[in-house]
């Protein structure tokens, strides 16, 4: 069969690693892709958002199955889109990816089905949400409603500084449309793990968990970005803690999807925040995480093609989900100043180093092929992946393999999967 992926960063590089492994599959073709993606796939210079030719494409070629990684399409209605043409594809549709589109949606969803989650207030205007904060308790946390790169939540300290978000993300408009509502929310704190799962509807089966490394520096430091590391498994997910998610959140979300109306078949992402009250969800995204797929995908025994089509098809419980019984670990190589100012164009060397070396991956990112080579084109760069037969051992593999590529401004974090030290 023929299948298109939608998207250009690591996660859609691990998902079409996923899907070249199955025998299924004799051709792959990503929109618009990137330098590491075309070595495995073709890549078609179309934009994720240019739904009218994504869809004219995909009847062109005869696409059997189109896969859509990334939240903006997905929030936008692409696969309403592709469905509206007789196409098939994995991912909710529009009403059902406001899970993650919405954050005000999101946690009234909670709300109502009594899901664990952090209290919250919404706003729709500035004034109110000042006000509000007059009597609030510190830190507290803003959430721009609508999708924001993952930059849309802001951690505040003091009055003065709440004060300053709000009127950054709802007068200013920081982070555009997105602020046009406001969540303010109680601070929690505790260990984040990342769950991700297949649902068909009515049906979810989670995969193996993962942890994410969002702040750009060491020890947790420096500015939130798209993520510059993960790990897998999380020790910190305990039986103890999926037997309380299976109880109170997982199908409970599902369900609850389910009686809005707006039935929701893909992939739900749980970012969940292990407090000293329990696990409770800090967010939904409606897709694969980046980089959680990069340690996930990898570890995975079953064929992404034939689960991606139970989704489809509300079969998802014929399936057993298998991981392999090792660990997994992902290092972001980002741009020196990401993820504020950073240069592009350098020529990444090493890239060779990764041919034929089980259990080792080179996600491309950000990179571009030129006439010179393939170069450096964003913030994250590449991820470099290894596994390991535990989470020690996949760390030092895959600091080992970050050696094997070089470019100016390379930029890491040292201490990704550090904290299993702890566990
Ligand atoms: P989100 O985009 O909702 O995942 O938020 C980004 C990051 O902000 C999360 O990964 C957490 O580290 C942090 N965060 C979000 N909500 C809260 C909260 N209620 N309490 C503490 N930290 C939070
Ligand atoms: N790694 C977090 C995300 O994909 O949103």
């Amino acid at each position: 069969m023929k299948v298109l992926i939608v998207g250009s960063g690591g996660r859609e590089h691990a998902i079409a690693a996923s899907v070249a492994k199955s025998n299924k599959v004799d051709e792959i073709y990503c929109a618009p892709g990137n330098a590491g993606i075309g070595m495995i796939a073709e890549c078609v210079p179309i934009g994720a958002m240019e739904f009218d030719k994504i869809v004219a494409f995909a009847k062109e070629k005869k696409i059997d199955l189109t896969i859509v990684g990334m939240d903006d399409p997905l929030v936008g209605g692409l696969v309403d889109e592709l469905n509206a043409a007789g196409l098939k594809a994995f991912g909710p549709k529009k009403d059902a990816a406001i899970l993650e589109g919405s954050k005000a949606f999101s946690k009234d969803l909670m709300k109502k089905y009594h899901i664990p989650t952090a209290a919250y207030e919404t706003f729709e205007d500035a004034e109110a949400a000042l006000g509000y904060l007059e009597t609030a308790g510190f830190p507290i946390v803003l959430k721009a409603d609508g999708l924001a790169l993952g930059k849309g939540v802001l951690i505040c300290n003091t009055p003065e500084e709440a004060k300053e978000g709000v009127k950054s993300i709802m007068l200013d408009k920081q982070f555009g449309s997105a602020g046009n509502k406001l969540v303010i929310e109680e601070f929690m704190t505790g260990r984040e793990v990342s769950v991700l799962s297949f649902v068909d509807g009515k049906t979810i089966k989670t995969m193996t968990s993962a942890q994410d490394h969002k702040r750009a520096k060491d020890g947790d430091q420096g500015l939130n970005t798209g993520g510059m590391g993960t790990f897998s498994p999380s020790p910190f997910y305990t039986e103890e803690v999926d037997a309380f998610c299976k109880e109170h959140i997982y199908q409970a979300t599902v369900d609850a999807m389910a009686a809005e109306g707006r039935e929701f078949k893909g992939v739900i992402f749980f970012g969940l925040m292990l407090t000293e009250k329990g696990p409770k969800v800090l967010e939904y995204n409606a897709r694969f995480g980046d980089p959680e797929a990069q340690v996930v995908l990898p570890r995975m025994k079953n064929d992404i093609i034939e689960v991606a089509e139970a989704c489809i098809d509300g079969t998802l419980d014929k399936i057993e989900l298998e991981f392999e019984e090792n660990a997994t670990v992902c290092v972001v190589l980002a741009s020196e100043g990401y993820p504020v100012a950073y240069e592009k164009g350098f020529v990444i060397d090493g890239l060779e180093n990764f041919t034929g070396r089980d259990g080792y991956y080179c996600f491309h990112a950000g990179t571009k092929k030129t006439d010179e080579g393939i170069v450096t084109n964003g913030g994250r760069v590449l991820g470099i992946t290894a596994k390991g037969k535990d989470l020690k051992e996949a760390r030092l593999n895959a600091y080992a393999a970050t050696e094997w590529v070089d470019f100016q401004g390379k930029y890491m974090r040292n201490d990704i999967g550090k904290a299993i030290d702890e566990a």
